[in-house]
């Protein structure tokens, strides 16, 4: 043999090993294990629907195909209606359950409703929800990646507090990975951790890779569609793509985990639906940064797919997840024609932390944190506060806006940056990763002396 083939052989074997290791992290899932089902209607999500003045409901129940019903009618007990729904069983890797959604419409501004669900001879309590007045001003939360395991209770606490600070919110934003894995323990996690509020107050997430089963060719748990009935993925040849209007502002959902060659027809619906988009604020979700934090090659196909549309459609700003680490991007602007780009944010809200590069041209880092954002629009106004797990304010901005011209107005500057590696990562990483990890914050530290 000669040397090259040999050196051929050699890189082919090593190749091969390098797959074999790591193809189950690459394609692997780890198998779901059995569950009870729900023979009661349970697990309720209040969500939003195609127009301003409508609500989806889901809940799951038994698992068979069966007829159900939800009962509506204003807090004054008037004008009760009943609509009706099939039960659509779902057969998981570990269990069928079956799931039911409902879409309530014509529903009035500024008006409280109640409801329950029916199934068979079982009734819920009755449930409320506020539908919003009719005005171009709100507030919304949004949240970063969750994915809890079953024994983490730090957002079950936080929420109750979050809310009890915000209980005007529009609506509370999901950036993906709501679960850890597509299994139904991690949907009941969600379900707890969310309480109350998942009735109450429409719920919105955009799929990110942990609601995926993996494969050679990824796929979308069916559960997450269920749950979140907005998504008609038959409509968009299976991206999961959604737009949805509040007020003068239009808020584009992405689905940035499918294979680089579903992403064409993403953009196109995007390109399309901002062309159309007659609000003044757009504000487009998705999982993967299209801008990493980790590192200049990461997520590089979604940036070539989404970074130049983003900016030459006028969207006003890109909430993002997916890196566990916070970065509020600094913004390109001058002074005739102001920003030429959209805000940029990577959030999450979760108890793991990666290890950042410190890449990408930064404004604001967070490590070691949980962070949540409250978003508020008001005119020609919208103003973004990041809070952290203590309710702190850790970041704050405004865009503002005037006929062509938006300006940024940087308020959180001053306000001290929480960089160090966390418990969570000492404790899950090795130890060549922590002290990677502890370099790159030490040569960041000397740059920004
Ligand atoms: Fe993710």
């Amino acid at each position: 043999m000669s040397k090259k083939k040999l050196i051929l052989a050699v890189l082919f074997i090593a190749i091969a090993l390098f797959c074999y290791k790591r193809w189950d992290a690459w394609f692997g899932n780890p198998p779901e294990p059995g569950y009870d089902i729900q023979h009661h209607p349970a697990r309720v999500l209040l969500t939003v629907g195609p127009s301003e003045s409508s609500r989806y409901v889901s809940w799951q129940c038994d698992s068979v195909r069966q007829p159900g019903w939800v009962d509506l009618c204003d807090t004054l007990g008037h004008d009760t209606l009943v609509y009706e729904t099939m039960g659509q069983p779902f057969r998981s890797r570990a269990g069928v359950a079956a799931y039911f959604s409902v879409l309530l419409d014509s529903l009035k501004a500024d008006t409280g409703y109640r409801y329950r669900i029916r199934v068979g001879q079982d009734t819920t309590d009755w449930m409320q929800f506020h539908m919003p007045p009719a005005s171009n001003n709100f507030s919304f939360l949004y949240f970063g990646d969750v994915q809890d395991e079953v024994d983490d209770t730090a957002f079950d606490s936080l929420l109750p507090n979050i809310m009890a600070q915000n209980e005007d919110a529009s609506f509370l934003l999901f950036g993906g990975d709501l679960i850890e894995r597509p299994m139904d323990k991690y949907w009941e996690k969600v379900f707890s951790s969310l309480s109350s509020y998942a009735y109450t107050y429409p719920i919105v997430s955009v799929p990110g890779n942990h609601e995926y089963l993996k494969g050679v060719t990824r796929t979308l748990e069916e559960r997450f569609p269920l749950v979140f009935p907005y998504y008609d993925m038959e409509a968009h040849d299976g991206n999961a793509l959604f737009s949805f209007k509040r007020g003068d502002a239009r808020f584009f959902l992405l689905d940035s985990n499918k294979d680089f060659w579903r992403l064409w027809s993403q953009r196109m619906w995007l390109e399309k639906e901002l062309s159309a988009c007659k609000e003044r604020w757009k504000i487009v979700v998705l999982h993967h940064p299209i801008r990493s934090i980790k590192g200049s090659m990461n997520n590089w196909v979604v940036k070539q797919f989404f970074d130049d549309l983003v900016c030459k459609k006028g969207v006003d700003l890109v909430l993002q997840g997916h890196e566990h680490g916070y970065a509020r991007f600094n913004v390109d602007s001058d002074s005739s024609k102001g920003m030429k780009e959209p805000l940029r944010l990577v959030s999450y809200c979760s108890r793991k932390d990666y290890m950042l590069q410190f890449h990408g041209d930064v404004a604001k880092w967070g490590t070691d944190d949980r962070y949540f954002q409250r978003i508020s629009i008001s005119g020609d106004t919208l103003s973004l506060s990041t809070f952290n797990s203590s309710l702190q304010l850790y970041d704050k901005l405004r865009i503002v806006k005037s006929q062509d011209h938006r300006q940024l107005v940087d308020e959180g500057k001053d306000i001290p940056e929480k960089i160090r590696v966390s418990d969570w990562f000492r404790a899950n990483k090795k130890a060549k990763r922590v002290q990677e990890f502890e370099k790159n914050i030490e040569e960041w530290r000397r740059k920004n002396r």
